[in-house]
């Protein structure tokens, strides 16, 4: 904690490894109210949280996908966001901005975070979405983009050292 906003953003880096040590749930409940505030299309704040702690089943959220999804297995927490997305033409960019906003606030917090991706991608049986919406009990008419793993780094990040790609500035009229 106490990082600036720009330590925050460039010391997070995706986690897949993680100590044994539990997140406590105000954590998370941290995580989750500041997730809460990311903006929305048409201003309907439609991001719902499903959380997972139970060993068992985060080895099975792990499988609902059949490529990279391993680190869920090991965390200690997953969060994954669901949107009631009748009516809801942007659900995909609504779900993409409350998790990155989950991951800034993790990365704030002191805890490892990764994406892992849901949408679209081949479960064992099933879409992974699918087996998810089977596993948890969600109805159908959630979308669900992906999950994120969450617990604390087994090892400290290794900062990027990104600059941003800028094709010029146009005048501004007063110049
Ligand atoms: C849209 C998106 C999908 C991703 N899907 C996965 C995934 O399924 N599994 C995984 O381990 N990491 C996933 N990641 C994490 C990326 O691999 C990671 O962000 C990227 O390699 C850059 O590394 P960094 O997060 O440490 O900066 C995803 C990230 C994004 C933004």
């Amino acid at each position: 904690m106490n990082q600036s906003f720009y330590d925050i953003v460039r010391n997070r880096r995706s986690t897949r490894s993680f100590t044994t040590e539990h997140i406590l749930d105000e954590t998370i409940n941290n995580i989750l109210d500041i997730a809460s505030y990311a903006p929305s299309s048409w201003g309907g704040h439609p991001i719902e949280f499903i959380i997972i702690r139970d060993k068992d089943k985060l080895k099975e959220l792990a499988r609902c996908k059949k490529m990279g999804a391993g680190p869920l297995a090991y965390s200690d927490v997953a969060i994954v966001p669901i949107i009631d997305k009748r009516n809801l033409e942007l659900w995909v960019e609504d779900a993409a901005v409350a998790s990155t906003y989950i991951l800034l606030a993790a990365e704030y917090y002191g805890v490892g975070a990764c994406w892992i991706h849901m949408k679209d991608r081949q479960g064992h049986t099933n879409m992974a979405e699918d087996d998810i919406k089977d596993l948890l009990g969600i109805p159908d008419y959630y979308g669900i983009l992906n999950a994120v793993s969450l617990g604390y780094p087994a090892k400290p990040n290794k900062p990027h050292d990104l600059k941003p790609v800028i094709h010029g500035y146009s005048s501004h009229p007063d110049r």
